[in-house]
């Protein structure tokens, strides 16, 4: 399959004075040995410069007049320093992760055409963890896929090409360190990825990823003993099912040295887990995380748990607590190589939620964030949606666990509790598709996924045009349409979809298409519970007492309809339709107008981007523009079935006379 070079694409430059001088550049190394990720480093300044100036870069051992990589002492881990001094730049980090980092954000400046003279620019990431799990299964599908097939997998084998090169290079080029190949549900060859059948494939993928200062990691079957046929049983306190994990990872991991550790669910959605045994999950984790720790592994354990087949018509029953109920109690019982993975909200990446009640609610255990830049719920690639400023909401969001330092960013980066096993996860949006993405930008998801858990300081706006600089050029029009596009595609979502923090309202199992009523597990029930008064779910202190699951004073916020933010209502209250909201319309009028401004905000996008014509490539106009036309057609559709849905139940008219169909 023919594949793009999304944001790396090193296309001529103009000639400023910068590049003038940057053309007689050569470079050197100075330092200990070079390794792969050296190597690498040098390949891409080479790479990068024959594509923007067409000049080849001169590897000397002399720094005159050059770009000159350094390895120095006292930095810390990942991190660069790079300055400029009489013409020459430098680049110097204490470990060639530094120096793959340090020589993209150079390759950055230039290509953004920020100035070098006087450059003095050190960074170092934030979180120590910034990793992409795929969800992609060995058949060759990707479980939430939307743009294309697995590049990892093909008939139940494992791809390593060309393609693999450049993903790798694209990941490390916005920071990511961690690459999780296969999805969580493991099921059919994927129990195999941890035997003889598979290692040698998966030790060819695992060394082009260390080339690029990337761990592998695989996700892992908890039932792996007895689906492999070795055991009958997974009890993670039986002796004979810990000394298999212990026989089996030694064998993986001397296959395999670049292997970081294992993702697991568990218990959850059908998966196996040490429930089976009547054991917990600090259980089922530790018995892993001993079988990796001679080997430096670490084990990732998600918190995604909860049990769909639980009677949902119970009102006292709500999913949103199930995360913080099986693992809350568990705080501190988890050993220090084990990792719990708490997705952003308590109920599944939809386009709006309160923040994960559990962080804040643990203090003795290493916690990482998990977001999804797959589209599962906010328009699969089809529909613009940039997520970057709803995850940098999330990662301000503070948690009250302590005085000071307590975000939810604060956390994960392991400054809340000085730890270091902590970070963050995106469940990964690419394919085989050639642009990678499907929408074309939707990379923009994935390069600000890297650039946010490396810099979180970064706005998502600083990040968007980042991203449109080195992905189409300096154009102003481009860069201006562009970004207002990205800016205010999140909000448009939300607005012509579900709102004030509801949710759903998809079809179920595919979940894309509105469906108001759409509910996955039963025929008895709806997310959003309305009937002809009002709608929304009760989790105050009155209903299922979720509200309270926060440090004060957001309990407090939240338990409270007159407090609680608008965006969040109805995801903690059920809400008469009459009922004022803070900006002074009824809920009605809101559901009204939010839809009808959502598709307006729609056409403008699309109207300002029809201008783009000629501008950028014809192929990617064209490719993006269809989808834009979709999106358009799909949020009245959206917008129409929405209100309709509530104007009907309601009985309330549109105080603006629109016509609702
Ligand atoms: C969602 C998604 C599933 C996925 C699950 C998870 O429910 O629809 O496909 O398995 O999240 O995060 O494990």
């Amino acid at each position: 399959m023919e594949f793009e070079q999304a944001w790396l694409t090193y296309t001529k430059r103009d000639s400023g004075k910068e590049t003038e001088e940057i053309k007689y550049i050569r470079l050197s190394m100075q330092g200990k040995e070079q390794d792969k990720v050296i190597q690498n480093s040098i390949l891409e300044l080479q790479r990068a410069f024959a594509g923007m100036f067409g000049r080849e870069l001169i590897v000397c051992r002399k720094p005159e007049q050059s770009v000159c990589l350094m390895l120095t002492e006292g930095m810390q881990a990942e991190a660069y320093h790079i300055y400029e001094d009489k013409g020459e730049v430098t680049i110097a980090a204490s470990d060639s992760k530094g120096i793959l980092y340090g020589v993209f954000a150079f390759l950055r400046q230039v290509q953004t055409g920020s100035p070098l003279d006087g450059l003095d620019l050190r960074k170092a990431p934030k979180m120590p963890l910034r990793m992409l799990n795929h969800w992609d299964n060995m058949d060759g599908s990707i479980e939430r896929g939307y743009s294309g097939a697995s590049f990892f997998f093909r008939q139940n084998q494992i791809l390593v090409d060309e393609r693999t090169v450049t993903y790798a290079r694209l990941a490390a080029s916005v920071g990511i360190n961690g690459v999780v190949i296969n999805n969580v549900n493991v099921k059919d060859a994927a129990t195999w990825l941890i035997t003889e059948r598979y290692l040698d494939k998966v030790g060819e993928l695992a060394d082009i990823f260390g080339g690029y200062g990337i761990k592998l990691y695989m996700s892992l079957n908890y039932a792996a003993p007895t689906e492999l046929g070795a055991l009958d049983s997974a009890d993670p306190l039986a002796e004979e099912v810990r000394s298999w994990w212990k026989e089996q990872m030694k064998m993986v991991f001397e296959r395999v040295p670049n292997l970081g550790g294992f993702l697991i669910k568990a218990d959850s959605e059908g998966r196996p887990g040490p429930f089976t045994y009547g054991r917990t999950h600090a259980d089922g984790a530790n018995m892993l995380a001993e079988a990796v720790a001679p080997y430096g592994g670490i084990i990732i354990w998600r918190c995604f748990v909860y049990n769909c087949q639980q009677d949902w018509r119970d009102y006292k029953t709500d999913r949103a607590r199930s995360g913080y109920d099986n693992f809350k109690a568990l705080d501190g019982q988890f050993l220090d190589n084990v990792i719990l993975q708490i997705k952003n909200g308590p109920m599944d990446f939809q386009v709006r939620e309160p923040v994960h009640p559990l962080f804040g609610g643990m203090t003795q255990t290493n916690q990482m964030l998990e977001v999804q830049i797959a589209q599962e719920y906010t328009g699969q690639q089809r529909h613009l949606c940039y997520l970057i400023p709803m995850f940098q909401e999330v990662l301000k969001f503070r948690t009250y666990v302590q005085e000071e330092n307590d975000t939810v960013e604060e956390i994960v980066s392991g400054k809340t509790f000085g730890q270091c096993n902590c970070g963050m996860a995106a469940v990964a949006n690419t394919g085989d598709d050639a642009n990678w993405t499907g929408h074309d930008m939707a990379a923009a998801n994935w390069y600000g996924f890297g650039r946010l858990a490396f810099e979180p300081e970064l706005s998502a706006e600083e990040i968007a045009k980042e991203w449109i600089r080195l992905t189409y050029g300096a154009d102003k029009q481009v860069e201006e349409t562009l970004l207002f596009m990205l800016m205010s595609s999140w909000k448009a979502y939300e607005q012509y979809t579900s709102p004030l923090g509801i949710g759903w309202m998809v079809n179920p199992d595919y979940h894309y298409g509105p469906n108001v009523d759409g509910y996955e597990y039963s025929r008895w029930g709806t997310y959003h519970r309305a009937d002809h008064l009002g709608l929304g779910v009760d989790r105050s202190r009155q209903g299922t007492g979720y509200a309270l699951l926060y440090k004060e004073p957001n309990a407090s916020v939240y338990d409270d309809k007159r407090k609680c933010p608008d965006e969040l209502l109805l995801f903690f209250h059920h809400i008469p339709y009459t009922w004022k909201l803070k900006s002074g319309k009824t809920v009605i009028q809101h559901i009204y107008d939010a839809h009808f401004d959502g598709v307006d905000m729609v056409d403008e996008m699309v109207e300002r981007f029809r201008k783009l014509e000629g501008k950028l490539p014809q192929k990617q106009y064209l490719r993006m523009l269809e989808r834009f036309q979709h999106q358009k057609e799909h949020a009245r559709e959206w917008r129409d079935q929405i209100n309709t849905y509530f104007y009907r139940k309601s009985g309330i008219p549109d105080e603006r006379g629109r016509e609702i169909y």
